[in-house]
């Protein structure tokens, strides 16, 4: 891995150190002070000596102009004072060949490291509910999570990806009672998860006139509690049929789970934990529920029971994560859900805590997005405000079909390419934004394949490919790396260099958008450079050959911030 930054700010330090020998309480390490010019006419980084000027006790500018003097590394930059900026301007012909044989030794794995290694993630995304159609209200954690879930794993941690199935609770028995009285097998395998919907919404409907069908429901209910054969056989089945529907979707997108332990799963290991909560003095009587006060806290009660008995959303949870620990013996345990659910989580580990796991306190985290709303309205089934991820789906792949058909006819493998443009597009454009922000979909900007957007990304990676496709054999050739001096060439090179950096970042933020943004810059840095430059002179084979390298750098590097995102790279499109 390129330390550019690392062996700038080392530099720095031993320039510091002659100019001032007696200096005391100097930072330990000044890459962190380390900036990226807003101009790359300013350099390509730039030092702020304001820091240093109370340990100093010198003025920034002062201490600029002297080190500026004293800077003596020509291998590497050379250094100009600019007010109290130290602003380095790299040596560009070794910058080229550095990087260049850092990055093309990486193959596909630039950025890749070990940091992570003996370390484990437990990743809870997607978690989608039984019998309700896979929608776009579950797009981001699902996408989101399957990217930090491979940004984890490029960075050498074991990751463990759970699908944690909302499976459980008393709905299940209602559906069950309506499927009895109206429902019948062949419909619901014809019509599937949204079958399963309309004899729910006919159960709450008729409910509401006739009250016996509650008491009905519950009944069900209690006989998949109780494992009685018919109901957990119907139970399964509904299961597997809303399954069945989600994995096409998983399919087409190429999202995987290690486990699908939802919420029924710890059905059988709520006991336990509710007897260590009442061993531990934690539960309090309200109004017949078991609750824990959390008033102290600043928040309402968590739920533990129901005043019949039944176990709640927060219950299962606190198995589930007492589970994980036991199995997996985490070192994060991330939850990759919508911010509607910020206090479910914080009072789930208040609670963790307040049962004496301290733990909780650091490994647990809630990696929180916006809301999905669409066209400026809230989601809903009821009202028609829905759009469905098959349907979705569907209609990118067509585009994207169209858009091949009409401009690469002869290409080979037409389906596959669509598929992966328009997956591309519908995961760039979820992921595009910093997750906390609320995301309003749009049909027009999910399927936008211009601007930045993955299909434009995807697009400039092929086009590299076929760069180096129509490029001679210059294996014997021996680059010439004065051919990439020009601004275009470093601009590309300085992205290059930054992307291992980015990567890390955005597994410590938990933020692919990151990623988004070094491959699309990746990307407009190339095709400006393609645009300004010849790559291939064939009166010039050492320049060609420095040109290659870079074009191919480039098209790994893309490849890989895509295969992080979750997005393929067709060879040609
Ligand atoms: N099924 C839930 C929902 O759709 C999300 C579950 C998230 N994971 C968890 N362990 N609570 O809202």
């Amino acid at each position: 891995m390129s330390n550019l930054k690392q062996d700038i700010a080392e530099k720095i330090a031993q320039t510091i150190l002659t100019v001032y020998p007696d200096a005391q309480g100097l930072p330990e390490d000044l890459s962190g002070l380390l900036e990226v010019p807003p101009d790359p006419k300013m350099g390509d980084y730039a030092f702020p000596c304001f820091k240093l000027s109370r340990v100093l006790r010198k003025g920034p500018p002062v201490i600029a102009q002297s080190l500026a003097e004293a800077f003596e590394a020509p291998d590497l930059a050379r250094a100009e004072c600019a007010g109290g900026y130290l602003n380095f301007f790299l040596n560009r012909g070794n910058f080229a060949k550095n990087t260049l044989d850092a990055v093309l030794s990486a193959g596909d794995g630039w950025g890749a490291g070990e940091e992570g290694a003996g370390k484990t993630i437990c990743l809870d995304y997607s978690s989608i509910n039984i019998a309700k159609r896979f929608h776009i209200g579950h797009l981001s954690t699902t996408v989101l999570g399957n990217s930090l879930r491979k940004i984890f794993d490029f960075l050498g941690y074991k990751t463990v990806s759970i699908n944690h199935l909302g499976d459980w609770g008393t709905q299940f028995g209602k559906m069950i009672a309506a499927y009895k009285r109206w429902g019948d097998k062949e419909t619901v395998e014809k019509g599937g998860v949204d079958e399963m919907t309309r004899l729910y919404v006919r159960f709450n409907e008729e409910a509401a006139e006739n009250p016996a069908l509650e008491e009905e429901g519950r009944a069900w209910f209690k006989k998949i509690e109780d494992g009685d054969e018919e109901a957990l056989a119907i139970f399964h089945w509904f299961k597997d049929v809303t399954l069945k529907d989600a994995m096409r979707v998983y399919d087409i997108l190429g999202v995987k789970f290690d486990s699908y332990a939802g919420e029924s799963f710890y059905a059988d290991k709520t006991a336990a934990v509710v007897q260590e909560l009442s061993d531990k003095g934690l539960l309090k009587d309200s109004d017949g529920a078991k609750v824990v006060d959390l008033e102290e806290y600043g928040m309402p009660p968590c739920l533990i029971l129901k005043s019949d008995g039944a176990t709640l959303y927060h219950t299962r949870d606190l198995a589930a994560a007492l589970y994980r620990m036991n199995t997996y013996h985490f070192d994060q345990c991330l939850y990759v859900v919508a911010y509607q659910q910020d206090l479910h989580f914080r009072q789930l580990f208040k609670v963790l805590e307040l049962m004496g796991y301290d733990w909780a306190k650091t490994k647990m985290k809630h990696v929180a997005f916006g809301m999905v709303s669409y066209e400026g309205q809230a989601l809903s089934t009821r009202k028609g405000v829905m759009i469905y991820l098959d349907e979705l789906l569907t209609k990118a792949q067509e585009k994207a079909l169209a858009i091949i058909n009409e401009k690469s006819p002869n290409l080979e493998n037409r389906e596959e390419v669509a598929r992966q443009v328009g997956v591309g597009a519908v995961v760039y454009s979820t992921l595009q934004n910093g997750r906390i922000k609320d995301i309003d979909f749009r049909w027009d900007s999910a399927l936008n394949f211009d601007g930045e957007t993955g299909p434009y990304v995807q697009y400039t990676c092929a086009r590299c490919g076929s760069v180096l496709r129509k490029s001679p054999d210059l294996s014997g050739v021996t680059p010439d790396y004065a051919a990439l001096d020009n601004d275009e060439a470093q601009q590309l090179l300085l992205l290059l260099s930054r992307f291992p950096e980015t990567v890390r970042d955005a597994a410590d933020k938990y933020e692919p958008s990151f990623i988004n943004r070094a491959v699309t810059d990746l990307a407009k840095a190339y095709n400006k450079f393609y645009y300004e430059h010849r790559v291939l002179e064939e009166s010039d084979p050492a320049g060609t050959a420095a040109r290659l390298a870079l074009t191919k750098a480039v098209r790994n590097v893309i490849r890989t911030g895509l295969s992080l995102l979750g997005i393929e790279a067709p060879e040609r499109m």
